[in-house]
């Protein structure tokens, strides 16, 4: 059955209507694959779909910042139930839900102390039952996160082996080590937390343990047999609950060289210097054995997929998490990282689809998460300006955000039509800036501590979502939130976008039904002949044109689907993007 949908065709004449260059005329296109905007067509899943996760979009929710279901101002389980029409009403694949296991939070959840409970802040084992089987009905997947590198320090094996003696078995699931120097008064090594200052804490009895993280989060030995069994049977304690996969917390760690050596001088991992692996703690070798271990658990589970929080020098590191055996999907960090500029942006996508597409998999997409400044926020400062540095007090009159908030539109429709998956972080669908000027006594990130407050954190894109114009928390909940929203959240909340026609949540909505009508499984891309400063590329049905430069563009010919800016006279603005309908053959350049 081929489902004919209305779309848009702008008007190219003059029009009374100031907003005409928006302006649509009912036109239809072929649908092959059913009518998505009618969400509550979707089948319920079947787990028949054994590779969805190759065309994926995914919408991440950092549980304690997206809905309050029972007004103690954090997030929770109950809270994400009661919103998922918004979930729905985005027509997303998947949610992929940071940790919500018990925990001290002294990492946002990142410090487990139990792998399969869920913190009572959050709900509870049924809670999460109920919002699998409640999202399963409605088509959507639930994908858990899984924190293999560290436990907490409140969990019970670090417990017992904080009450156990030096050698034991107890600590031998832990990196514990004398120290240097006469007394042991030393560090084992010079290795460096990643939130700053050494990566070993000094017990009692003067052993020391590694923690590459906080000093709450011990890191675990996975030489040790008991440590990979535990978690092979935690795998299957939550696909068991009925989740989807795992988005796997820092995969290219785990594994750490025997010999404890000294990394000199080159503390950064990612430095050059390391790309080729032979780091004592990251990207070894040993971490591939690990995963493919895992597979054993997670292919008996039709539909399951790992996805790869791994942060590596280069695309050559990073496909081999990718091979056939190993992950389903790796994060790309690199063209989230990439600046405002089409060179960057070219070279980029380059790199992820060949080296996704050179082991069979498919390249990721997004442009913000629980860990970096908003996307919104980096590109309304200047390209030169480092924005992780600029929150710990940059000159505010650098930020642009209106600037930020044209290229943040056009970002989705440069992203949204790339082959491969998209993940959405919470809130970039309002259009969302970082809070950058959260007090420093309300910051939580064990980050700012850590760093001795010369990093600012991540709690300005962890601030609670706005839901409503109004209200305690704007709709977040009914007790407040854990962290103040600016006064401007209101006019951002789903509320306020679900009546403004031209709202960035409108375009969210508007990319995601198209691309998933007109993309299809074909991973045919090819980049067309564009402007100097424009990237232009043809996926499927669709030809995203974007303007990264200084003057309005030529529009393509053909059908216009979507624009993320109006047209000036007939052209794409700077800083603003469209979609064209291409059914047929366009010749790509290469
Ligand atoms: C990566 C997570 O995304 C981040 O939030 C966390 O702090 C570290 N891993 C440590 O688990």
């Amino acid at each position: 059955m081929v489902a004919r949908t209305p779309t848009h065709r702008i008007r190219r004449s003059a029009d009374k209507d100031p907003d005409s260059s928006w302006d649509v005329s009912t036109e239809t296109i072929d649908d092959t694959r059913g009518n998505p905007s009618d969400h509550t067509s979707f089948s319920p899943l079947t787990g028949q779909e054994d590779q969805w996760w190759r065309h994926a979009v995914v919408y991440q929710v950092y549980l304690r910042s997206f809905s309050d279901g029972n007004g103690d101002g954090q997030g929770d389980i109950a809270g994400l139930r009661a919103r998922l029409d918004h979930v729905e009403s985005l027509g997303v694949d998947a949610i992929w839900v940071n940790p919500w296991y018990e925990s001290p939070l002294n990492d946002g959840g990142y410090d487990v102390a139990d792998y399969r409970s869920i913190h009572p802040l959050f709900g509870d084992l049924g809670e999460a039952r109920a919002l699998i089987e409640e999202s399963r009905r409605r088509g959507i997947r639930v994908i858990a996160d899984l924190v293999p590198n560290h436990t907490s320090s409140e969990h019970a094996w670090f417990q017992a082996a904080l009450a156990a003696p030096e050698g034991s078995v107890e600590r031998s699931r832990y990196h514990f080590r004398p120290g240097r120097g006469v007394e042991g008064e030393r560090p084992p090594n010079d290795w460096q937390s990643v939130f700053g200052g050494p990566a070993w804490s000094r017990v009692a009895d003067g052993d020391w343990y590694l923690h590459l993280f906080d000093v709450t989060q011990p890191d675990l030995n996975w030489s040790n047999e008991e440590v990979r069994e535990e978690f092979l049977s935690i795998l299957e304690f939550w696909l068991d609950l009925g989740v989807s996969g795992f988005r796997v917390d820092v995969a290219h760690g785990k594994s750490k060289h025997p010999d404890y050596q000294d990394v000199g001088g080159v503390v950064d991992h990612l430095d050059p210097a390391w790309a080729s692996g032979g780091h004592p703690t990251w990207d070894r070798t040993e971490v591939h054995e690990i995963v493919r271990d895992w597979r054993g658990v997670v292919d008996r589970y039709p539909g399951a997929m790992l996805v790869a929080e791994a942060w590596v020098a280069s695309w050559d590191r990073l496909a081999r998490y990718l091979r056939p055996g190993e992950y389903h999907q790796a994060f790309d960090f690199l063209f989230l990282q990439s600046p405002w500029d089409a060179e960057s942006m070219r070279s980029r996508v380059d790199e992820a689809v060949e080296a996704t597409m050179s082991v069979g998999a498919t390249p990721t997409w997004a442009l913000s998460n629980h860990d970096v400044v908003r996307h919104l926020t980096r590109y309304a400062l200047p390209g030169d300006v480092d924005a992780g540095e600029w929150l710990l007090g940059g000159d505010r009159d650098l930020l642009d955000l209106d600037l930020g908030r044209r290229r943040a539109r056009a970002a989705v429709l440069l992203t949204m039509a790339l082959p491969g998956s998209v993940y959405i972080y919470q809130g970039e669908e309002l259009g969302l800036p970082e809070v950058h000027d959260l007090a420093p006594q309300v910051l939580d990130d064990p980050v700012w501590r850590t760093s001795g407050h010369t990093r600012k954190g991540r709690d300005g894109c962890r601030v609670p979502i706005p839901w409503t114009r109004g209200g305690s928390s704007y709709g977040f909940g009914t007790g407040g939130s854990w962290l103040p929203q600016p006064p401007e959240w209101g006019r951002l909340s789903v509320e306020a976008q679900n009546t403004e026609k031209h709202s960035m949540l409108h375009l969210y909505r508007r990319a995601i039904d198209l691309r998933r009508r007109l993309l299809g499984a074909d991973l045919t891309f090819a980049w067309l002949q564009a402007e100097a400063d424009a990237l232009s590329y043809k996926h499927g049905q669709i030809v995203s044109i974007v303007n990264f430069g200084s003057r309005p563009l030529d529009l393509p010919e053909g059908e216009v689907l979507l624009l993320s800016a109006p047209l000036e006279g007939g052209r794409v603005p700077v800083d603003g993007a469209a979609w064209i309908h291409a059914p047929g053959h366009v010749s790509p350049v290469k």
